[in-house]
């Protein structure tokens, strides 16, 4: 299929026509470890593209065998045209390949410059929050296009990132990986200086979606805090962030900080990149759009579901301490088994679908959750105990639920219970005071946040049904935009809108 078109230089102004395309040696826009990449001009439409001319000969000083040249082709030409189908503006576009007698061609769409030089030509040599974060999306919205297609990118560096009118495109990918599920390990060595993922680097196995977030968490902190120098060896990047004196949002700061956690169980998912810039938006209260966007992609509904629950634990163990008054614990109980309900249903279905890697994960999370669960149970015992002996009324005061206190297990009826002592508990809430702003929001917060909850059963459709009209404007995310809600006002808005949900519970009971 691949025409073989023989290299024809004509000595005009040292202007050479290769294929269909003339490119004059001085505009060089690039030189790779196999590759050169020339700005050219197509003969017949005029339009200017970026050439990218890989060897075809072995070059022996970086050990870059012919075979190894060819493979590197294919693969780029390969990956690109997926790309392609799937439309993603924030990979690099393809226009045309093909061989002539030295070289393997590969047409691409022509950019200004690459995220290196862009950083570098600013005046601070730094970009600011907002145009970083707005890079950092469409990174990861190029990324996208590559996981759907099943590959990782491996090789990401501002070099590799292009910049074309304020478009990003993600470029090189020649040294993708192509991963058959998400548990694939490698431990095929590649990558560039500082953005290798430590794992990466000790040859270990590693996940190299994993690695990928580690190497755009250097990104993103070349981007708002400077490219780094390539003399600087070992760097102590939570160092750096904490001496520098420049005002950058605690939010990203933490983002930066657990993309590039050294241990890959520890460093952020796609799923947290995604949350924590979709939090930093909606703080910044920036345009609808991009908090459309950005509550697109990687939302794994199992995963935020997951993460709402947690979060929902953490609340009430900040509020327990704030206000000894109001015993929130045995509500936290539920929640755990709650979470823990659900994580056991996720190890059968991973078992199930043989992807034991991911079991394993969470079968360590079953356990640390086991030992919450038996913290909070003993707390639970002895006040449950204690309203006994003073003959205090409980709220939804059932035989069952006094199991539910008791045991570890769930009882028979957890489900129902679950949900009408949460909401029960949420209207006791009401009575609680507090005085700081920030406590009151978060107690109304939680009050709603366990309105939400209550709907998990029924996978928050009827939460969704009733918000339609404001997710619609708000992007589909209800869990993370529930949790990130700063308005007192709209937060009561938003329980009242959700009154039929309790309705509903307490009918039942
Ligand atoms: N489409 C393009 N438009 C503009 N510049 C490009 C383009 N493609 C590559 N370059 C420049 O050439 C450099 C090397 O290209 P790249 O594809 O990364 O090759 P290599 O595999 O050798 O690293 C890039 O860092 C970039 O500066
Ligand atoms: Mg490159």
């Amino acid at each position: 299929m691949e025409q073989s078109i023989k290299d024809s230089t004509i000595a005009m102004n040292k202007a050479r026509v290769i294929g269909n395309y003339i490119c004059n040696n001085k505009n060089q826009l690039g030189v790779g470890l196999m590759c050169t990449v020339y700005e050219a001009k197509h003969l017949e439409t005029n339009n200017y593209v970026a050439l990218k001319q890989i060897s075809k000969k072995a070059i022996k000083e970086k050990k870059l065998t012919a075979e190894r040249l060819k493979e590197s082709y294919d693969l780029e030409i390969k990956i690109l045209q997926k790309c392609k189908k799937s439309n993603n503006k924030n990979v690099i576009s393809l226009l045309d390949h093909f061989e002539t007698s030295e070289h393997y061609n590969i047409v691409l769409e022509l950019c200004d410059q690459n995220l290196k030089e862009y950083i570098e030509q600013k005046e601070n040599k730094r970009l600011t929050e907002e145009e970083a974060v707005d890079i950092l999306i469409q990174i990861v919205e190029g990324q996208k296009c590559l996981h759907e297609i099943n590959y990782c990118h491996r090789d990401i560096k501002p070099e590799n990132i292009l910049v074309k009118g304020g478009v990003i495109k993600i470029t090189d990918v020649n040294l993708a990986k192509y991963i058959e599920n998400m548990l694939t390990k490698t431990c095929s060595f590649v990558g560039t200086q500082f953005y290798i993922a430590p794992e990466v680097d000790k040859k270990q196995y590693y996940s190299p979606y994993k690695a990928d977030i580690y190497s755009l968490g250097v990104v993103f902190y070349e981007m708002l805090y400077g490219l780094l120098s390539k003399q600087e060896k070992n760097v102590n990047f939570k160092e750096k962030i904490e001496r520098s004196t420049l005002q950058i949002s605690d939010i990203l700061k933490q983002l930066i900080l657990k993309m590039i956690q050294e241990d890959p169980n520890d460093r952020a998912d796609w799923s947290w990149v995604s949350s924590c810039i979709y939090q930093y938006l909606i703080n910044k209260s920036t345009n609808s759009h991009s908090i459309q966007v950005i509550s697109s992609f990687y939302f794994n509904a199992w995963q935020e579901k997951y993460q709402f629950l947690k979060q929902i634990i953490e609340d009430l163990c900040l509020l327990q301490i704030k206000n000894e008054n109001i015993f929130l614990y045995q509500s936290g109980l539920l929640i755990i088994k709650l979470i823990i309900q659900l994580v056991e249903e996720k190890v059968v279905e991973l078992q199930n679908a043989t992807k034991i890697s991911d079991a394993e994960f969470y079968k360590s999370e079953l356990k640390l959750l086991s030992i919450y669960r038996y913290e909070y149970l003993r707390v639970v015992q002895n006040w449950y105990q204690q309203q006994m002996d003073e003959k205090k009324k409980l709220l939804c005061n059932s035989e069952h639920l006094k199991d539910e206190f008791k045991y570890i297990e769930r009882s028979k009826q957890f489900d129902r219970h679950f949900q009408r002592y949460l909401v029960e508990f949420c209207n006791q809430l009401n009575d609680l005071e507090y005085k700081e702003d920030r406590l009151k929001l978060q107690k109304k917060l939680l009050q709603l946040k366990l309105i939400v909850a209550c709907d998990q059963k029924n996978d928050f459709e009827l939460v969704q049904t009733l918000l339609s009209s404001r997710l619609q404007s708000q992007g589909n995310y209800i869990l993370s935009f529930v949790q990130h809600l700063q308005d007192l006002r709209i937060v009561e808005e938003y329980m009242r809108e959700l009154q039929p949900v309790i309705d509903q519970i307490l009918n039942e009971g």
